[in-house]
């Protein structure tokens, strides 16, 4: 292993070089600097693992180059030497990042126990960087945001299978990212520098649909004045997306069916075998199962598509991910409309997190476009959000009573719905009514009693 890098800055050249000595003993590379102001000149030179510094020292003191390094780079660690008088000024270093002080007289062991132990932890925090950045290239693909266990778990999953051939069948609600995942793995897979085409089943009418996959000769029907390479040509060495699937039409299906079992067939109006090497990515918005079951969509090529499943859950059911979709789409919207939205209110952000999202993440990120469009705000708060969005809230937050209901009746259903808001919490429920557990406890008791009795 490399030797770590020791700056010593120290005035009084006697200390200096007794701490010199003592850590060049220990096997630590050493430079010596007598002022802040040297020091730093040396800092900048090398890559320097830990700095030693008096506090008290001509030009350039202890915290000034303290303040410096840590601006410089903050994973190098600072040790302060404090002499009788500057036990205050260790202390400030301390806030201002420095790993530990060691008081005058030096004493060889402290000092040494201590350079170890920075040395220590900085280790530590450099590994465990070094995890992390590995880790974000793993699952972070490029823009898809995603927190919760369920994605975390699907990028797993698309890491894993964006390097082999076989077919994925993506299925999720409009808007929760599948033409995004099919990116994210075409893009991961070998096949990145080669074509990604993509089909909307749905938008082709029953009489194209053939023609666009699988092109056509020239003269093959009406209007086909020249002869046209389809999707999967264009696609070919590449990934083809079909999405929304489930609307191929029965005919298609079985042609479908033939490319991916043997990779071939022909332009429509043409006689000549054409050779293909794709991958399918297929998309859709509702399970096909059910559609199989139905007889509408073919039970061999469904088997086909899905070899690898992915089920993209809609928003509602992940919504620990909200948080950082929000921030993410207002800092996308920040760049492309120049603005500089700093952020957004917490209870706006609990407004967004509780709300259901039928769109999912499409209708999330043009919400926020709209809000910075709209008012571009400082901070977003509660009276940018859409109005069915707060009305959302006030239908979950409000309580219809009747005038004229006795109090009794009123107090039993403001502790019955509080509980059900707070999914049982008493503790929580007790908060947000002002009065104590054992009081809910107690009330509680009172109102089964005319039921238990
Ligand atoms: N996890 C995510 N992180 C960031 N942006 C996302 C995420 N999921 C979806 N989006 C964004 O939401 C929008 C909708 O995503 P996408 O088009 O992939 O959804 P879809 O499932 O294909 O929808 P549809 O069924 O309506 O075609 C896109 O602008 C996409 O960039
Ligand atoms: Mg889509």
């Amino acid at each position: 292993m490399e030797k770590k890098l020791i700056l010593i800055a120290e005035d009084d050249p006697k200390v200096g070089e007794s701490i010199r000595l003592l850590l060049k003993k220990r096997g630590y590379e050493i430079r010596l600097a007598s002022n802040g102001k040297e020091a730093l000149s040396l800092f900048r030179q090398e890559t320097v693992d830990l700095v030693i510094t008096d506090l008290v020292m001509p030009k350039m003191d202890g915290i000034e180059l303290l303040e410096a390094v840590k601006g410089l780079r903050p994973e190098a660690e600072v040790v302060v030497i404090s002499a009788q008088g500057t036990i205050e000024k260790a202390v400030q270093a301390m806030k201002l990042g420095a790993f530990d002080f060691i008081q005058k007289p030096i004493n060889p062991r402290v000092i040494s126990l201590v350079v170890e132990r920075a040395l220590e932890k900085q280790t530590l925090i450099l590994q465990n960087r070094d995890l992390r950045s590995k880790l974000e290239d793993r699952f972070h693909f490029k823009n898809i945001i995603g927190r919760s266990g369920k994605m975390v778990k699907i990028f797993e999953l698309i890491h894993h299978i964006a390097a082999y051939d076989s077919s994925v069948l993506i299925i999720g609600e409009s808007g929760t990212g599948k033409e995004l995942i099919a990116n994210a793995i075409h893009y991961n897979s070998p096949r990145a520098s080669m074509p990604f085409i993509k089909v909307s089943c749905a938008s082709l009418s029953e009489g194209i649909i053939e023609s666009e996959l699988f092109g056509h000769e020239k003269g093959a029907f009406t209007g086909a004045i020249a002869s046209r390479k389809g999707r999967f040509e264009m696609a070919d060495q590449g990934t083809l997306f079909l999405d929304e699937v489930g609307d191929i039409p029965p005919t298609t299906q079985i042609k479908l069916l033939r490319v991916l079992q043997e990779g071939e067939f022909e332009r429509v109006g043409g006689n000549r075998t054409i050779q293909v090497n794709i991958r399918i990515i297929a998309a859709s918005n509702r399970d096909l199962q059910e559609a199989v079951k139905n007889g509408t969509f073919r039970e061999d090529l469904y088997y086909r598509l899905n070899v690898v499943n992915i089920k993209l859950p809609p928003l509602r059911e992940r919504k620990e991910d909200t948080p950082f979709l929000v921030n993410f789409f207002i800092d996308k919207f920040n760049q492309k409309y120049h603005m500089n939205v700093k952020g957004i209110s917490q209870r706006a952000m609990s407004f967004l997190i509780d709300y259901g999202w039928s769109g999912n993440v499409r209708e999330l990120e043009n919400t926020i476009e709209s809000i910075l469009v709209i008012n571009s705000p400082g901070v977003i708060d509660i009276q940018h959000l859409p109005q069915e969005i707060k009305d959302s809230q006030e239908k979950r937050e409000v309580i219809p009573i009747k005038i004229g209901t006795p109090l009794e009746e009123v107090e039993r259903e403001i502790l019955i719905q509080t509980l059900k808001a707070t999914k049982g919490n008493k503790r929580r429920a007790a908060e947000l009514l002002g009065i104590n557990v054992r009081t809910i406890h107690r009330k509680m008791e009172e109102l089964e009693e005319p039921y238990s009795a």
